[in-house]
């Protein structure tokens, strides 16, 4: 790691969780923290939807839930920025405190339970970026609902239908576990007909050219529920799935103190879980829709594994905490050695290759 890297880490590390968050995306909003990317290692290249990736390492959603430094995050070198949770009302979250490091886990809890300045100033900032050359890399919008709306869809389609114009993918968030009763909509009816209002929604919000939808799922599903989803995933036609979200269980080795505190557990112990419930369902929709893998990347090795077990891109937040911003050259670096050590010349060559082969 870096001094510069060390530094920062060590300067955050010394504020409550929180508290460091907002100091990093100040930071990188005021252009304190130096982002020059070097150009991407082209074994890294994917096209995914029609669209062409410069690496499959991608920014997971939470991190920057008001789209407040998109481009300062492509610019430390992720091949995609996903933006939200965004409600379209402004929301202030679950008291504090809600955000949990745990150091000697290389974990995070999160029940933060969607802050959200809301979809006003979320639209506001994508627009702004539109048009601008320099500000080309893709962002997408990942959209959820405010904890006191009853019928979800509503939120859903109002979210998609503004963003549907302005944003390189959408996602219908289903599956974090900080709000009352969201994951209940990844059951088979209510998802069917979620993601039926979702894609109208879209249709609607962009006549011209239509974004792909995602919805992002997991990862504490039964064996039925992942059956019911890649089912109706492709019953639906939506365009693609991101495995998953934080968990709610809790692996019986974590050691460090906050372990047993509400929220959705991320990082190093949801590795495993996450790359299983993508494998399963890479089978299910039999290579029909890409995935998006999510959960526990850290480094070259367990971005390839999310991409051998099916991932067509690969997404991470939580590593960042530990390891600083440097971490994302790194994981391209090792990423390009190892499709290069197994003989591949593209990702996509790689993708799904441990499921294809069993
Ligand atoms: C602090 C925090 C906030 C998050 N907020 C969101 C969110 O708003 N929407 C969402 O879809 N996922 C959210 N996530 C989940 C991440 O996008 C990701 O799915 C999960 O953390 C697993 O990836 P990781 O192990 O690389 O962190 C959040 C995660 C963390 C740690």
């Amino acid at each position: 790691m870096a001094l510069t890297d060390r530094l920062a880490l060590s300067v955050l590390y010394a504020l409550p969780p929180e508290t460091a968050h907002h100091a990093a995306l100040y930071a990188l909003e005021n252009h304190l923290v130096s982002t020059r990317a070097a150009p991407d290692d082209p074994i890294l290249r994917t096209t995914v939807w029609g669209i062409d990736f410069p690496n499959p390492i991608g920014l997971a959603a939470g991190f920057d839930k008001d789209a407040r430094v998109p481009d300062a995050m492509l610019s430390l070198g992720f091949g995609f920025v996903e933006a939200g949770t965004v409600t379209p009302r402004p929301q202030p979250g679950n008291p504090k405190p809600r955000l949990f490091r745990l150091d000697a886990d290389h974990a995070v809890i999160d029940r933060l339970g969607f802050n959200s300045g809301g979809i006003e100033g979320f639209e506001r900032r994508l627009m702004a970026r539109r048009g601008k050359p320099e500000k080309h890399g893709i962002v997408g919008a990942n959209v959820g609902k405010n904890r006191d709306t009853v019928d979800a869809g509503d939120d859903y389609a109002e979210g998609i239908e503004r963003l549907a114009g302005i944003a390189d993918y959408l996602v219908v968030n289903i599956s974090s576990p900080n709000t009352p009763g969201l994951r209940d909509l990844q059951q088979r009816a209510a998802l069917d007909g979620l993601l039926r209002r979702a894609i109208a929604a879209r249709n609607r919000g962009a006549a011209m050219r239509r974004p792909p939808l995602l919805a992002k799922v997991g990862p504490d599903l039964s064996p039925q529920q992942m059956e019911d989803i890649a089912e109706v995933a492709l019953a639906t036609g939506v365009d693609g799935l991101i495995i998953g979200n934080t968990t709610v269980a809790r692996p019986p080795d974590l050691n460090s103190r906050d372990r047993d505190e509400a929220g959705g557990l991320s990082g190093a112990p949801l590795f495993r879980p996450s790359t299983e419930c993508l494998a399963r369902i890479y089978r299910l929709t039999n290579r029909r829709i890409p995935l998006i893998g999510c959960g526990g990347v850290a480094d070259g090795a367990t971005a390839y594994a999310k991409i051998r077990a099916g991932a067509s891109l690969v997404q991470l937040y939580s590593a960042l905490v530990f390891h600083g911003p440097g971490l994302v050259r790194r994981i391209k670096q090792q990423l390009a050695e190892l499709l290069r050590a197994d003989g591949f010349t593209q990702v996509s060559e790689a993708v799904g290759i441990d499921q294809r082969s069993r």
